[in-house]
């Protein structure tokens, strides 16, 4: 007998359709709408939606299967964000349209106040993990990358800026302060913030033994407290231990004064899950052209950037983001 086994054909319309039903829905629309800026879990989607994890699982598959979110692996943990739209692809322009319209939505107060609360709950774990690891930095940082691996580039690309003596620097999350011997050469005026009162107290030893006579310390977290802006800040291995780096971005952007610079040193994105229980990481790193787009969406313009393989197969990222002056793209009173 002469079986006719049935040909299920996937017309360029399936696409289409795909791409319609993932978006004809009101929550799987707010999804991609807190996903404007920020990944989160399926466990943390189901909270800010206060629905059933099942329920939300159901409706990430439907927005993957249409191509309107990717996955990313963060140890044990699967992130969801937005995937790119391409224009050249069937659905490209529709996609593209549709996150135009979805980033126009309000976001009603419980979902963001859900939103704070993860990001709360995020930013705890990184709190605690520093508040513990302090005696063993060093012996933390040697397993992927410290100080020594970077210092040499970061400084490369701080240098290639010019900045005028009297300009000031603010270094976040200085771990035990080395970078701040090197700021507090070239700057007049050094202020490092750190929200571990055990990493601070590193810190100050460092500066005490140097005698770097200017630079402050504060205890103070980067995000949710008030700073003076400074020409150029610096952040060496710390947004991956924030909460939500895309909106810590924005946050830090306004604390580099107009003209001035944001150096950020940053692992790549990697798959070693086990940096989250041994480094405290929130993030396993970051693709480039993310940092670029979180930047140029804090109002950022990238410079020039470097890149640094290490041995163990990390590879580090050093990236400038200059802030316009008023009047422009460069400064020409803060740089020779
Ligand atoms: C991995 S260490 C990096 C230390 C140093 N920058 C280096 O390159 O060796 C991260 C530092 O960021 C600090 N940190 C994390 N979150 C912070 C926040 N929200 N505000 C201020 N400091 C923070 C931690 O306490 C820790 O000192």
């Amino acid at each position: 007998m002469n079986l006719r086994v049935p040909q299920v054909r996937f017309e360029p319309s399936d696409e289409l359709a795909a791409l319609c039903k993932a978006g004809g829905d009101p929550l799987r629309l707010s999804v991609l709408r807190v996903l404007t800026n920020d990944s989160f879990g399926v466990l943390e989607l189901a909270q800010i939606f206060a629905i059933g994890q099942s329920g939300m699982s159901h409706h990430l598959k439907v927005l993957a299967q249409a191509g309107l979110v990717a996955t990313r692996r963060e140890g044990n943990a699967i992130f969801y964000r937005r995937a790119l739209p391409q224009s050249e692809l069937l659905g490209g322009t529709l996609h593209a349209a549709l996150l135009e319209e979805v980033d126009g939505l309000p976001l009603a107060d419980e979902v963001r106040q859900r939103i704070a609360a993860v990001h709360a709950q995020r930013a705890t774990a990184s709190r605690d993990f520093f508040a513990r690891a302090a005696e063993k930095l060093q012996a933390q940082q040697d397993l992927i990358a410290g100080l020594p691996q970077y210092r040499d580039s970061v400084l490369a690309l701080l240098d290639s800026l010019s900045f005028d003596a009297t300009a000031s620097a603010l270094e976040v999350g200085p771990g035990d302060g080395g970078f701040l011997v090197e700021l507090a050469r070239r700057f007049s005026r050094v202020t490092a913030l750190d929200n571990s009162p055990a990493m601070l107290e590193l810190a100050r030893a460092r500066c005490s033994d140097e005698q770097l006579g200017n630079v402050e310390l504060k205890l103070a977290d980067a995000l949710h407290d008030e700073q003076l802006p400074a020409d150029c800040v610096v952040l060496n291995m710390v947004l991956h231990h924030f909460a939500a780096p895309a909106e810590a971005l924005g946050q830090l952007a306004r604390l580099v004064k107009a003209g001035g610079s944001l150096l950020v040193t940053e692992l790549c994105s990697h798959d070693q899950g086990w940096a989250r229980e041994a480094c405290g990481d929130l993030w396993l790193g970051f693709d480039q052209d993310d940092l670029a787009r979180w930047a140029k969406h804090a109002g950022l313009i990238p410079g020039e950037s470097l890149y640094i393989g290490l041995k163990n197969g990390f590879q580090i990222q050093v990236r400038h983001f200059a802030k316009p002056t008023l009047n422009g793209p460069t400064s020409p009173t803060l740089h020779r």
